[in-house]
C-alpha cells in the first residue's frame, strides 16, 4: 500500500546530503546540509525529496492532499541516528566491577583475573535464547528512544561456536522484529576463554578454521572484528583473523590500540579494515597509515570516560585525513550506555570535535562504518526514510545541552515509531 507522509517546516532540517558516496573528512565534515524551514517528502518508507516546506508545498501539491503530516515546526531533524559499534546482545551486568574500578583496580586486570569480558561470557553462555533476545531488546529500545534507528551489534560473549551463533541468532530475531535496523559483526576473537588462556594459538586456529567459516556459511555476519590488544590477541594474530574473514567474505573491523600502543591502527591499514575503533593510543605511524588506506576511524568517547582514560586524539586524526564516526561501544564492562547523543556531548568536549563534526559522526559517517551509506544516514531521494526529529531549535542545542534526551518522534522507514 501506498502511503505518502510529509514532515513539515523544521526549523532546521540536517540532510547531510553530499557526503554517500565517500565519508566526509576534514573541513568537508562542516558541510552538513542545513535547510531552514525544511520539510521531507516520503513515499512507501523512502525519500522523495527534501528542501524548504514552500518549495515542496508547491511542487507536490497534488500527492500531498492524502498525505499525513508530521509537524516539525519549532524542531530539528536529523537522519535517524546511526551507532556503529555495540556489543547490543549479552546476559546480566557488571556493577560490582565498576566498584571495584573506582577502588582502584584497573579494567585489565579484573579481566584477566577471570572478571571482565569472561564474566559476560559466563552469563551469556548460562542464558537461553529468550532471556539473551529480553534482555537484549530492552537494550534496543533504549536506542530507539535516544534517535537511534541503525545499530551495529557484535557478538563476542559466547566465545564457542555455539554460543556465538546463539548471540548473532538473537540479533537476526530482533532486526526481525525490531524498528531498529542492525548490522551484525562476528567477533569470536573478542577475548581468548579464560581456560584456555595458555593457549591463545588453539583458539585463534578454531576462530578461523570452524567459527569464521561456518558462521560466514549461515549468512549471520557481514563484518568479522577482533580485540587487537596486549594480553588479549596480538598484531599477527589479528591479521591472521581479519584475513581470515576476508576469505569467506567477511568485512574486517578492529578494536585498535585502546589500552596502549599495539599497531592496531597499522594492523587495520594493512588489511584494509572498514574501520579501527576506540583508537586512544594509535601510533602517528598508524593514523596516517589509516587515512592512507581509508579506513574509519570510530571512536568510542564513553569507553574512555567511563574508564577514566585519556579521550582519542580526534583532531590529529581528522588533520591527518581519517574520516571519523561516533559510536557508544554500548556493553557491560566498559560503556554501559545507550545513548548516542552524549557521544556527542563528549566528542565536542573531550575530543576537539566541532557540533558539525559530531553530527556527521553519528550520520553519514557511521553509517559509512557499518557499510550501508546507499540506504541510510542523509536525507536524500531513494534513501530509506529513517528521521530523528528533537525537541530542539538548533542543531547546536545537541551537543551543548548533556545528559537529556530531546528525542521527540522517531520515524523509521516512514512509520512513526517514538512521538
Ligand atoms: O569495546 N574492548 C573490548 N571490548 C569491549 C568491552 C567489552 C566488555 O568489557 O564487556 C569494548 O570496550
Ligand atoms: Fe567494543
Amino acid at each position: 500500500m501506498s502511503e505518502t507522509v510529509l514532515i513539515r517546516n523544521a526549523s532546521q532540517l540536517i540532510t547531510m546530503a553530499s557526503h554517500s558516496k565517500r565519508p566526509a573528512v576534514k573541513t568537508a565534515m562542516s558541510d552538513i546540509g542545513v535547510i531552514e524551514g525544511g520539510s521531507v517528502l516520503i513515499e512507501n518508507g523512502c525519500i522523495v525529496e527534501a528542501g524548504e516546506d514552500r518549495v515542496l508545498c508547491e511542487k507536490y501539491k497534488s500527492r500531498l492532499k492524502k498525505a499525513k503530516q508530521i509537524d516539525a515546526a519549532g524542531k530539528l531533524a536529523t537522519p535517524g541516528l546511526i551507532d556503529p559499534h555495540t556489543h547490543l546482545v549479552y546476559a546480566g551486568t557488571r556493577e560490582n566491577e565498576y566498584a571495584m574500578r573506582l577502588a582502584g583496580q584497573s579494567y585489565m586486570d579484573i579481566m584477566q583475573a577471570g572478571g571482565g569480558i569472561h564474566a559476560t561470557t559466563r552469563a551469556t553462555q548460562k542464558a537461553g535464547v529468550e532471556q539473551l533476545y529480553e534482555e537484549s531488546k530492552a537494550r534496543l529500545d533504549q536506542f530507539l528512544l535516544h534517535g537511534v534507528t541503525t545499530i551495529e551489534a557484535k557478538s563476542g560473549y559466547g566465545l564457542t561456536l555455539e554460543h556465538e551463533i546463539k548471540q548473532l541468532e538473537v540479533a537476526h530475531a530482533l532486526a526481525d522484529n525490531h524498528a531498529v535496523d542492525i548490522v551484525s559483526t562476528f567477533m569470536g576473537a573478542h577475548a581468548i576463554p579464560y581456560a584456555e588462556k595458555d593457549h591463545p594459538d588453539r583458539f585463534v586456529e578454531r576462530v578461523v578454521n570452524d567459527m569464521i567459516p561456518e558462521v560466514a556459511r549461515r549468512g549471520l555476519a557481514v563484518f568479522n572484528d577482533v580485540f587487537c590488544e596486549r594480553g588479549v590477541f596480538t598484531p599477527e594474530q589479528s591479521l591472521k583473523i581479519l584475513e581470515a574473514g576476508k576469505r569467506h567474505g567477511l568485512l574486517p573491523k578492529i578494536h585498535a590500540d585502546e589500552i596502549e600502543p599495539y599497531q592496531g591502527a597499522e594492523v587495520a591499514a594493512q588489511v584494509g579494515a572498514v574501520s579501527a575503533d576506540h583508537l586512544l593510543k594509535a601510533s602517528d605511524a598508524g593514523i596516517s597509515k589509516m587515512a592512507e588506506a581509508g579506513v574509519i576511524a570510530v571512536l568510542l568517547p564513553g569507553t574512555a570516560f567511563f574508564l577514566m582514560k585519556e579521550f582519542a586524539d580526534a583532531r590529529k586524526m581528522r588533520d591527518a585525513g581519517v574520516a571519523l564516526a561516533l559510536s557508544t561501544d554500548a556493553n557491560p564492562g566498559s560503556s554501559p550506555t545507550h545513548s548516542l547523543p552524549f557521544m556527542m556531548n563528549l566528542g565536542c568536549l573531550k575530543m576537539g570535535m566541532t557540533p558539525e563534526e559530531v553530527l556527521t559522526a553519528v550520520t553519514i559517517n557511521a553509517a559509512h562504518a557499518v557499510g550501508a551509506a546507499s540506504k541510510v544516514g542523509s536525507i536524500e531521494p531513494g534513501k530509506k526514510a529513517d528521521i530523528t526529529i528533537f525537541n530542539v531549535p538548533h542543531y547546536l542545542m545537541l551537543s551543548y545541552q548533556y545528559g537529556m534526551n530531546h528525542v521527540d518522534t522517531v520515524v523509521k522507514n516512514g512509520n512513526v515509531c517514538v512521538e
